[in-house]
């Protein structure tokens, strides 16, 4: 049994990861850690009893010795929480987005140090894992490239870090930025943002969730990969995949395709 500590337990994804884990036969929730806390306990979802519930990490990880820290909150507590980590030799399985290259070389030095392994992944959905691998495939044949990405309208960035990971990866894999169309209207106004001669067009919606088209075009014909969320529950099979599969690194790997032998 997997032992778990959820830090950013009381968010919306940290609610998510703590019933998933208390519902997988491989996994335990030891403990839940977050700022925003009335209670010292956390009832478990499946009504098994709770579990201590703490803003101090250290503390938790001390008394509730975790295998395990799985993060979603916020980028600043998120290096925190992998610096706390590491020292307690603690593997981490960080969802939280916003973190700098440089905060992932610390964590990747320090995991490494420590013995450790850190999956730090901005998408836990496996579909859209499969999905950037598959336009990364199809990269190589197709001149021509555009994505559309749909979000919620609460959703702080546009373009999404998945449309623009998509888009370089898709370069890399082209081996050269793709063709623009030759455009009339030089303002591109209505074009969305460009990146390698791809086009990123952001829709923002109530309603929504995550989504994302990547179209291809040659001559005669087109080639649409799309990938659509439409609840939470959509990570959480990535977030304990990672959970199980830690213990099998040293240092930090980034995203979910090196578990799932997609690199
Ligand atoms: N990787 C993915 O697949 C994926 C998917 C969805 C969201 N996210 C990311 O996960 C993160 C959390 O998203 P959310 O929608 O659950 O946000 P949220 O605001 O609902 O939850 C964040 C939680 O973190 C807690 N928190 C903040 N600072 C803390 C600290 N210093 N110590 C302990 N807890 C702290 C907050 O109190 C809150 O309960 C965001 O960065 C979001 O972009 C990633």
């Amino acid at each position: 049994m997997i032992k778990v500590v959820v830090h950013g337990a009381l968010g919306k994804m940290g609610r998510e990861v703590v019933n998933a884990i208390c519902h997988d036969p491989e996994t335990k929730l030891v403990g839940a850690v977050d700022i925003n806390l009335k209670d010292t306990f956390l009832p478990l979802p499946d009504g098994s009893g709770k579990v201590p519930l703490s803003s101090d990490l250290d503390n938790i990880i001390t008394a509730q010795k975790p295998d395990v820290l799985v993060d979603f909150s916020l980028a600043k507590a998120a290096l925190n929480a992998a610096r706390t980590a590491a020292k307690k030799k603690v593997h981490l399985v960080s969802g939280t987005t916003g973190l700098t290259q440089a905060d992932l070389d610390e964590i990747d030095r320090l995991a490494k140090a420590n013995g450790v392994g850190a999956v730090v992944a901005s998408n836990f959905a496996l579909g859209a894992v499969v999905m950037m691998h598959l336009a990364k495939v199809a990269a190589k044949y197709f001149d021509y490239a555009e994505i559309i990405e749909l979000h919620h309208h609460l959703k702080a960035d546009a373009p999404s870090g998945t449309a623009l990971t998509t888009a370089r990866s898709m370069a890399k894999a082209h081996g050269k930025p793709f063709l623009t169309p030759s455009e009339k209207d030089t303002t591109m106004k209505s074009r969305g943002e460009q990146v390698e001669g791809i086009a990123l067009h952001s829709v923002r919606l109530p309603g929504l969730l995550a989504h994302q088209e990547v179209l291809f075009g040659i001559a005669g014909q087109t080639l649409s990969i799309r990938h659509d969320t439409i609840s939470r529950e959509c990570y959480m099979p990535g977030v304990l995949l990672a959970v199980k599969q830690v213990h099998n690194y040293k240092g930090l790997v980034s995203g979910l395709a090196a578990l799932l032998n997609l690199e």
